[in-house]
């Protein structure tokens, strides 16, 4: 098996990486049914899984990956449940944040802070802190974000600063000027979005940022999907032909 692994990664082109690749870990629950176990069992599972992928991402170059955690639309679920995902951000960072930051990875977290629970946030905070000077993979944390929402918190700020200028002035504001007020402090464009678990939704992630996006669909629940799984997605990203509207 280890030296299959080691062929997938070998055929791996390291100077045609996507640089930023974007994951929704979906299929927590129906991991953990599939075992007759209840769901918050899949979120623990589906939470070790995490730091595989991390691992692997930072050490194959990959420059920027944003995983969803927790979508703004993920407050409908049962509290206990969110209970229990919310307690897994911080157990993962007090589990993890020391290796990430040793490994030199920028930690980001894309989302509305509003309705995030202080404990989880002052956790969040410390990682932030921790690893701001790191200029290593940027990892973007996507916890109670959504997209309509990071645009529409986006056109707010815009509006706010723009208040003062002149219709000539809000007239000549252009793409970059705009990316400078959704959540990342450094935008980019995802070029890879990959989603296990069967699901062929974006279920508003990174809907802006993967306008030319290849989009890659895997059966496999997030729980299972490990190191090779992605590499076989970036294989696959790196046979695609992207043409971004030309010939
Ligand atoms: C993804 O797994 C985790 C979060 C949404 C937080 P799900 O909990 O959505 O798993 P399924 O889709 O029900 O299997
Ligand atoms: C998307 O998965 C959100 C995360 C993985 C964090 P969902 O399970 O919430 O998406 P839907 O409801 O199936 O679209
Ligand atoms: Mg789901």
């Amino acid at each position: 098996m280890n030296t299959e692994k080691e062929q997938i990664l070998n055929k791996i082109d390291k100077n045609n990486l996507p640089s930023h690749v974007a994951i929704i870990m979906d299929g927590n629950g129906r991991w953990a049914k599939k075992q007759n176990k209840i769901r918050t069992f899949g979120h623990k599972e589906g939470a070790e899984n995490v730091v595989e992928i991390v691992r692997a991402s930072s050490n194959l170059g990959i420059k920027e990956l944003s995983l969803y955690a927790f979508s703004t639309e993920n407050w409908k679920r049962p509290a206990k449940e969110v209970d229990t995902i919310m307690s897994l951000v911080v157990k993962f960072i007090d589990k993890y944040i020391d290796e990430l930051n040793r490994e030199n990875v920028y930690l980001q977290m894309l989302g509305r802070r509003d309705e995030v629970p202080d404990f989880v946030l002052d956790k969040v905070d410390y990682a932030l802190d921790l690893t701001k000077n790191n200029n290593g993979m940027i990892l973007n944390l996507c916890l109670n974000y959504g997209s309509r929402q990071e645009i529409l918190d986006a056109c707010k700020s815009l509006v706010k600063e723009y208040q003062n200028y002149s219709i000539e002035d809000i007239e000549r504001i252009n793409f970059n000027d705009f990316e400078k007020y959704l959540y990342s402090k450094n935008y980019t464009d995802v070029d890879l979005l990959i989603r296990p678990s069967g699901e062929l939704r974006l279920s508003n992630f990174l809907m802006y940022q993967s306008s030319y996006a290849e989009l890659y669909f895997s059966d496999i629940l997030w729980p299972d999907f490990k190191k090779e799984n992605l590499y076989e997605a970036i294989l696959d990203f790196q046979n695609r032909n992207r043409r971004f509207g030309g010939v």
